[in-house]
C-alpha cells in the first residue's frame, strides 16, 4: 500500500472511534512486516486516563495477530488538521522498531517521518 492509501485506511478507521469526551476521533493503522495493515480507532473512558490511543489499539491488534516488527504506523483525525503521536505512543512504537510515521501534511497529502525524528534517544531493552 502506498503511504496516501496507508493514510486512507486510517481515515476510515477513524469512523469506529469511540470519543465522546473529546469528540476528536482517531485512526491508525499498524503496518506489520508481513505487510499487512492492522486497523485502530481511539476508545475513550469515562476515567479518562482508561482511554487508548488509535495508535495503541492499531498496534495492540498487531502484535495480537502474531506480528512481532512494524514497518510503520498512520495517524490521522478528521477532526483536526494534523494530529502528532503522542509521547507514550511513540514509546509503543519503538518497541515493535516501527521505522516510519505517516501524518497528514498541511496539503492534506501524506508526510512521512522517521520514528527516530519523533523519540531520539528512546528507551530500549535493558538486558
Ligand atoms: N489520541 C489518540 O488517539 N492518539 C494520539 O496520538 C493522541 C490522542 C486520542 C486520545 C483521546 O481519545 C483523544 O485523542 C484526545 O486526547
Amino acid at each position: 500500500m502506498t503511504d496516501a492509501e496507508l493514510l486512507a485506511a486510517a481515515r476510515e478507521a477513524a469512523a469506529t472511534a469511540y470519543a465522546p469526551y473529546s469528540s476528536l476521533r482517531v485512526g491508525a493503522v499498524a503496518v506489520g512486516e508481513s505487510g499487512a495493515v492492522y486497523p485502530g480507532a481511539n476508545v475513550e473512558n469515562a476515567a479518562f486516563p482508561s482511554t487508548l490511543c488509535a495508535e495503541a489499539v492499531a498496534i495492540g491488534h498487531a502484535v495480537a495477530s502474531g506480528e512481532r516488527r512494524l514497518r510503520a504506523v498512520a495517524v490521522i483525525s478528521p477532526d483536526v488538521q494534523s494530529i502528532f503521536p503522542c509521547g507514550q505512543c511513540r514509546q509503543r512504537m519503538a518497541e515493535f522498531q516501527v521505522e516510519r510515521v505517516i501524518l497528514e501534511g498541511p496539503d492534506g497529502g501524506p508526510e512521512s517521518h522517521l520514528l527516530e525524528e519523533l523519540l531520539p534517544g528512546r528507551f530500549t531493552d535493558w538486558r
